[in-house]
């Protein structure tokens, strides 16, 4: 069993981002510019804020964090958007969710400029990943596909399990690995919450990518030798052993799953890191103008 390391890889990502920024830079370019902003005060999302401002400090990015109160208008929050959208030094921007009830995260996330949209949450560029044309791809997926190559693993013929269909995990990264394309050319089943067969598909499944929410779902007799184990869930669970009162817990029963695997990702340490080190791989692509002119 090999434990695929999000913390190493996302170290080696970020290195490699830092690396094309100051030569961008040497060439006379400009630092790449991400904008977010964040509604309220919610705890998990002033963390992911808080996360994407440092990133963006070790790749050598600009950064911006607009604020606003939870009682902020829809129409507020959309004249913000267009601004971003018509600021030339932002190359790509995000809006943090979730947003309040008052406030239509689709309406939202629709007035985002695709071509700035690095949270790849658009429909232009959901449509285009689904269509095996560059875009930006969500974080979460494009963060699972680049430790599938990192650690050389065979995707072409082998049968994915996706457990999960939410839009920004378990469609795309389905979408993804069907592509033309490594890692892609897989047969892809997408299981959920309706699917009467779970463990019979896990059972002939070479790789499970789990994104449910649902702490320890995935349990060893679930699973076939040799299988490849992605976790993507982060549930917080009430700690006594840590400061913040809780910790973070995975979808796999890791303990029992990982002795079958030939690959595993740790929950925390797998995918998790690797999705903040993809929204710094969108927000270069966005300065270069690599996607879209
Ligand atoms: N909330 C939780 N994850 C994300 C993310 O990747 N992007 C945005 N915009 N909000 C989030």
């Amino acid at each position: 069993m090999q434990l695929i390391d999000g913390k190493l890889v996302s170290a080696q990502v970020k290195q490699e981002i830092a690396a094309e920024v100051a030569d961008l830079i040497a060439k006379g370019g400009k630092k790449p510019h991400l904008a977010a902003i964040l509604v309220g005060h919610d705890g998990g999302s002033e963390a992911y804020v808080a996360g994407k401002v440092k990133d963006c400090e070790d790749c050598g990015f600009t950064s911006t964090l607009i604020r606003f109160d939870d009682d902020v208008t829809e129409e507020a929050l959309l004249a913000e958007v267009e601004k971003l959208n018509n600021n030339k030094d932002v190359d790509g921007f995000i809006v943090q969710l979730p947003l309040p009830k008052h406030i239509s995260e689709q309406k939202v996330t629709e007035a985002i400029d695709y071509r700035k949209d690095v949270d790849g949450f658009h429909p232009v560029n959901v449509g285009r990943v689904s269509l095996g044309l560059p875009a930006f791809v969500s974080a979460t997926p494009d963060g699972i596909l680049e430790l599938i190559k990192r650690y050389k693993i065979e995707t072409a013929g082998k049968h994915v399990v996706v457990i999960g269909r939410s839009n920004i995990v378990g469609k795309p990264v389905a979408n993804l690995l069907m592509q033309k394309a490594y890692p892609g050319n897989a047969t892809v089943t997408v299981v959920h919450s309706y699917s009467t067969d779970i463990k019979e598909q896990c059972l002939s499944a070479d790789i499970i990518i789990c994104a449910l929410g649902r702490p320890g779902f995935l349990k060893a007799d679930m699973v076939k030798d040799g299988v490849v184990v992605i976790d993507v869930g982060t549930t917080r669970v009430p700690s006594t052993e840590t400061k913040s009162g809780f910790r973070l817990k995975g979808d796999v029963d890791f303990d029992n799953v990982a002795p079958k695997c030939s690959f595993i990702t740790p929950v925390p340490g797998g995918v998790g890191l690797m999705t903040r080190v993809s929204l710094m791989k969108n927000t270069l692509l966005a300065g270069k103008k690599e996607i879209y002119k």
